[in-house]
Formats: structure tokens, C-alpha cells, sequence
């Protein structure tokens, strides 16, 4: 008699992360002071976060290149106040290029507040935040992902001087997390090439606290993909992208674009296992002009997109009909257009951005960026 010996396949576990888990045990040891210094990029979403709910929760999943040479350099120096000096005030001092930045302070202020129950030593030290660019400023390329990305990872540094115990997962997971509370997209500029933020079903360990390396295979096709970062409108934005998350709220087409994000991750699982650029192409363009479809159908509605910005895509349309290089765009909440293609389509794809698009740039500006794998300690 033969038995059909039935393997049993175990449902996997994963360890549900919530925020209290940020929440540290009392500090082991202590610190004076000293000085820390970190290097964030910034990055451009594939699929993109656009509605959030309560504490920086997205109201869908998103996926990011993390790029290269866009980031934020800041150094955070910190001395342990008097006791007798102990208020019950955040103390800091902000320095842009190294020169006080008064109008940087309400949004740090606004971070230390968000952060402060996880990271309870901050009332206990006076900091001095230096931070620069390397992009040039006003460029209307968003440095806050970079900045968050970059102050959470010096607060995690000295987080680890009182606890040296500290895992690496735990640091960069909990680096992640600080960083969202500062603004969503800066989670994904902590580690990682490719990097999804928000729970999505079919991707172990996806969560909506904090970015995850995305965890299955990326085809060589995304090797060293390339992002030329059209500035075509440098000027401040007419609506901010956290009055734009807003508007997502009572929206008419909220809920088919949150389940419609779902969907395109989930294509792109495939796609980036089996590097099909023309199927890649499709739901990053799709993605791009849908995030600007939301602007344009919120009340009030707005758009961002300049005559500039549309000519380049049909400008790119028509070279990749032309040529059949799979050069794409997206867009993020702005004017700027990156021009997304694979590295051994360079040449080409720069002649062209050079002959056809630099017209279109504010000033004839752009900046060659690539894909990059996060935060790096200086
Ligand atoms: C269009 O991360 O800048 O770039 O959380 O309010 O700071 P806040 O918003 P932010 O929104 C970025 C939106 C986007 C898409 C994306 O990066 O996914």
C-alpha cells in the first residue's frame, strides 16, 4: 500500500510591527555630546503615494527608485543641557548652507513634536542642524524626503549611542519610521534601491509604518536605471503636496485610485522580475499622469503641470514611437518631468534630452541622477 505523503506547507508568520514598538525601553547609557553626520537622497515614486489617513498613514501602498547624486547632507551636533537649564521646550538651532534659516524652524519644530515619544532624550539636548543640498536650491525638486530621511538617521545615531544594544533592522526600520512622520515619501530614503512603503498583500514584510527593500527580484534591465530630472519650473509650488493629500479626502475617485495603486504594485512584482520595460512604461506613465488626474478632479482642483511639462511628453512619446527606446516620464507633485530609461540606452536618451527637451528646461537646467541605495553616515 503506497500513501500519498502530503507536504504541509506552513502559513509564515510576520511580526506585525505597530508604533509602539518605537517606543524605547529606558536608555542603558548616556552622552554629553558629540556630533553626527549623514547623507539621505531623495526619490522618485513609481507608484505613488497620493492620501494619507491619521499620523502619516498612506492611504495606499507606494514604490520608489531611491536616487543618487539628489540629497541632503545634514549634520546634527548636540550638547546636554544644565539641568538647571532642563524647559520643557525643544532646543535647536537650524543652519542652511551654514547660515540660520529661521523658516526652516516651524517645520523641524512641527518633526521634534511628532517624534518626541519615541525619541524621549530630545527635551534633554541642545542641537545644532546643519543641513545642505546638493541640488541647487529652489530647483522645485522636493527636499524634504532627503531632509527628513537625513535628521531621522543623525537622531537614530545618537539613539544608538544611549543604546548601544540596538539591532541594525531596528535602526533603519525605526529610521523609516521617524522619517514618515516628518513627510511620507522620506521613508523611502533610508535604505534600499527599490523601495515600497504600505501594507500590500503579496509583499512580505510590507508595511505602512516605516519603507522596506523590496524583497523579490529585480531584473538587470533596472540596473543602474537612470533619471534626468527636467527642471522646468523652479518656482514654488501654488498648492503643497500636504494640502494636496488633503484634498484626497472626499474625493470622488478616491477609493478606485487607492485600489487601482494596489493593482499596479502587484503588476510590478512581475514586471520587475521579468524586466518587461514596455509593461514597466505603461504603469509608471499611468501612474504619473493619474496622481496629476487627482489635482485636476479635487475641489478645489488645480493643476501643476506647466506647457513645458507637456510638450516633453509628447516630445518623449513621440521619440519612443520613433526610435522604440523605452525612455518613459513621471511626474511627481510638480512641474519637473524625470525621464526614467535603462543604462544602455544613455547615450542615445541624453542626445535627445539634449537636442530635443533642454528647450523646455527652465534656464536650459537638468540634473542626471541615477538609481541610488540610501542614507550613508558621513
Ligand atoms: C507626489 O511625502 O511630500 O511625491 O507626507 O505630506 O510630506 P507629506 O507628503 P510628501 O508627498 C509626496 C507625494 C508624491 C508621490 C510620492 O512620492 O509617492
Amino acid at each position: 500500500m503506497t500513501y500519498m505523503v502530503k507536504k504541509l506547507s506552513l502559513p509564515k508568520f510576520y511580526f506585525m510591527f505597530t508604533a509602539t514598538d518605537f517606543i524605547p525601553n529606558p536608555y542603558t547609557s548616556t552622552i554629553e555630546n558629540g556630533n553626527f553626520e549623514w547623507s539621505a537622497p531623495s526619490n522618485i515614486a513609481l507608484v505613488k503615494y497620493w492620501g494619507k489617513k491619521a499620523n502619516q498613514i498612506p492611504a495606499n501602498p507606494s514604490v520608489s527608485f531611491t536616487l543618487n547624486n539628489c540629497k541632503t547632507i545634514t549634520k546634527l551636533a548636540f550638547s546636554k543641557k544644565d539641568t538647571s537649564a532642563l524647559t520643557n521646550d525643544f532646543s535647536f538651532d537650524l543652519l542652511f548652507e551654514g547660515k540660520p534659516k529661521e523658516d526652516f524652524k516651524p517645520k523641524i519644530q512641527k518633526f521634534l513634536e511628532r517624534v518626541e515619544v519615541y525619541l524621549p532624550f530630545l527635551k534633554d539636548y541642545h542641537f545644532t542642524i546643519d543641513t545642505q543640498n546638493t541640488f541647487p536650491h529652489s530647483s522645485g525638486i522636493a527636499s524634504s524626503a532627503s531632509g527628513m530621511a537625513a535628521l531621522a538617521m543623525n537622531f537614530m545615531s545618537l539613539e544608538r549611542k544611549l543604546n548601544p544594544e540596538m539591532t541594525d533592522d531596528y535602526f533603519y526600520q525605526k529610521a523609516s519610521f521617524l522619517a514618515r512622520l516628518g513627510s511620507g515619501s522620506a521613508c523611502r530614503s533610508v535604505k534600499g534601491n527599490v523601495v515600497v512603503w504600505g501594507n500590500q498583500a503579496n509583499i512580505e514584510g510590507s508595511t505602512d509604518l516605516f519603507g522596506v527593500e523590496f524583497p523579490y527580484t529585480i531584473h538587470e534591465n533596472f540596473k543602474n536605471y537612470q533619471d534626468t530630472i527636467l527642471l522646468v519650473d523652479k518656482g514654488e509650488k501654488q498648492v503643497s503636496s500636504t494640502v494636496g493629500h488633503d484634498l484626497m479626502h472626499n474625493h470622488p475617485y478616491a477609493e478606485r485610485r487607492f485600489a487601482q495603486a494596489h493593482e499596479n504594485l502587484d503588476k510590478l512584482i512581475a514586471i520587475f522580475e521579468n524586466g518587461n520595460l514596455d509593461e514597466f512604461i505603461k504603469i509608471v506613465e499611468s501612474e504619473a499622469l493619474t496622481l496629476h488626474a487627482m489635482m485636476m478632479t479635487s475641489m478645489p482642483y488645480y493643476i501643476l503641470m506647466k506647457p513645458n511639462t507637456l510638450q516633453i511628453i509628447n516630445a518623449i512619446w513621440k521619440f519612443r514611437n520613433e526610435t522604440q527606446i523605452p525612455v518613459c516620464f513621471t511626474l511627481d507633485a510638480g512641474a519637473n518631468v524625470h525621464v526614467l530609461y535603462p543604462e544602455n540606452v544613455s547615450e542615445e536618451v541624453l542626445q535627445f534630452i539634449q537636442g530635443e527637451l533642454v528647450v523646455f528646461c527652465q534656464n536650459g537646467q537638468y540634473i542626471c541622477d541615477k538609481i541610488g541605495s540610501g542614507a550613508i553616515a558621513l
